[in-house]
């Protein structure tokens, strides 16, 4: 595997979930692998769960970790060509990438979407230069349109838990104070559309996902309809992705929050979320802490996620 950036760089996913439930089994069965390795971190915006997930799985696999914060210690890059540098940015990512790649062997990128430039943010226009120019392997730690590490946990997570062959799932919008990037929803449904799982996406209109995510989902525009017989509900907010309205809030609206009330809907489903989550706006207190929610296991599960891609790509070397 040279870049992880959706669900078919996994190849079979079968295979991939059971590798995963493997390396969670025995996750210090492959230190050899990263013997003298340096797997270089390197993030534009804040992280809680993947930048620890992340350095987690690669010291177990005996990698050397190294975490880049741009903007903190960094000088600010440009990033865009033909850019006149006479403003507060000091270095042009395009020499910055193939320095870091000096001194590494793998590369993960975190670069949110910025909401303003929509072809910047879904020509992944950041990531894809660390993949041409730093000749080391890529891999997104949630960029402009995607987090596929986050989408495979939660796949994980649903395998762990799920109590039928072919559970319900349903990513419900939630209300959020601010514009979010639409990065979590897109691989989520990338991964669903391509397991074993009944998927459906509902929301407000106006919140469509980009057709290449969603692809043949069910989207059903009534959210109570949609949680009918749920097995598993995952919240999350994201911004307009249609123009004109791309990167903007068009609801606020409280009464799509996961309540208890929402849940007993369900067929008694698991909650699901990302993290970090807005309680009380995306979520409620009771639900959220509930026996049924299943966010702490999630994220521990991005450790998985992450060890089963860097071992793939180590094993690529
Ligand atoms: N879910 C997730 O990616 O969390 P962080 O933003 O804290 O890394």
């Amino acid at each position: 595997m040279r870049t992880f950036t959706n669900v078919k760089d996994l190849g079979d996913l079968k295979a991939a979930i059971a590798e995963a439930m493997e390396v969670k089994k025995n996750r210090f069965g492959y230190k050899k692998l990263g013997e003298n390795k340096t797997a270089l971190l390197v993030f534009f915006n804040s992280s809680l769960r993947t930048r620890l997930s992340t350095q987690k799985a690669a010291m177990n696999l005996g990698m050397n970790t190294m975490v880049l914060d741009i903007n903190q210690g960094a000088w600010k890059l440009e990033t865009e060509r033909g850019v006149v540098m006479d403003g507060d940015k000091s270095e042009h990512l395009l020499e910055a990438v193939p320095v870091m790649g000096n001194f590494c062997d793998i590369i993960g990128v975190r670069s949110f979407a910025r909401f303003e430039d929509k072809k910047f943010d879904y020509e992944e226009t950041i990531l894809n230069q660390f993949i041409r120019l730093s000749g080391k392997p890529v891999f997104s730690m949630e960029s402009g349109t995607v987090h596929p590490l986050q989408a495979f946990a939660d796949l994980i997570t649903i395998e762990e838990y799920k109590k039928k062959d072919r559970p319900k799932v349903v990513l419900t919008w939630a209300p959020h104070p601010r514009a979010l990037p639409q990065a979590v929803p897109n691989s989520f449904a990338d991964f669903m559309n391509e397991a074993d799982v009944e998927f459906v996406i509902t929301h407000p209109h106006g919140y469509e996902l980009a057709p290449q995510f969603a692809r043949n989902a069910k989207v059903e525009y009534d959210q109570d309809k949609a949680l009918a017989g749920a097995d598993f509900v995952y919240a999350k907010n994201w911004a307009a992705y249609a123009d004109p309205n791309y990167g903007k809030i068009l609801s606020k609206d409280m009464s799509w929050t996961v309540t208890t009330e929402k849940m007993a809907l369900t067929n008694n489903a698991y909650f699901m979320h990302c993290l970090p989550v807005r309680r009380n706006m995306i979520v409620t207190d009771d639900v959220i802490e509930s026996p049924q929610s299943l966010v702490i296991q999630e994220a521990a599960n991005r450790e998985i996620s992450a060890q089963v891609v860097i071992k793939r790509i180590l094993e690529s070397l």
